[in-house]
């Protein structure tokens, strides 16, 4: 980030709990609304709208500078070392905690399609969670992991990294439907 632009954004600072609640909650607004915008974008170009589509891209991604200036404000962004144990932290609150009592919220309560989406992200967290603790202990030993494809599923997020299975073990999608990076 140029010099310049990084004098323009708001500095980290130290926040009182208040100011630190309020923030974070706008922190977590504007990430779903950038999401939802994104999604709302897909659906107007499904509907023959593409500048309505753009429009909610724009603002999607005006949504996520917002989101960006509240997460540095509060001293989220930290080196990449930190950066990915905090990243891991947050996949295992999700596979120890989060997700397995959703998904018992959803059998109680009769739901199997929340059921469903609920254990896909499960299954991808638990993955998640591997990848990043793998690269952090290269990264703290000062390399950068290794330059090999990382695919997901648009289907259900599962995330490989190196070859594609033939279809995918979580969700059965085709290798087509996996996006790669
Ligand atoms: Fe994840
Ligand atoms: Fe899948």
């Amino acid at each position: 980030m140029d010099e310049a632009f990084e004098k323009r954004l708001p500095k980290p600072s130290d926040l009182k709990a208040m100011t630190e609640a309020s923030l974070k909650a706008a922190f977590a607004g504007e990430s779903q609304a950038a999401e939802k915008y994104l999604v709302f974008a897909e659906q107007a170009e499904d509907e023959g709208f593409p500048n309505v589509a753009k429009l909610f891209r724009a603002i999607s991604f005006a949504e996520t500078r917002h989101a960006r200036n509240h997460l540095r404000t509060m001293k989220g962004i930290h080196a990449t070392a930190d950066n990915l144990r905090v990243a891991c932290e947050g996949e295992s609150f999700e596979i120890d905690e989060m997700y397995p009592a959703y998904q018992e919220i959803a059998k109680v309560q009769g739901n199997p399609q929340a059921g469903r989406s609920v254990r896909y992200a499960l299954k991808a967290e638990m993955d998640h969670k591997w990848m990043y603790a793998q690269s952090r202990e290269t990264v703290l030993a000062g390399k950068d992991i290794e330059d090999k494809r990382v695919s997901v599923c648009l289907i259900c997020g599962h995330t490989v990294i190196g070859d594609l299975p033939d279809k995918c073990p979580v969700c059965a999608a085709a290798k087509e439907y996996y996006r790669t990076f």
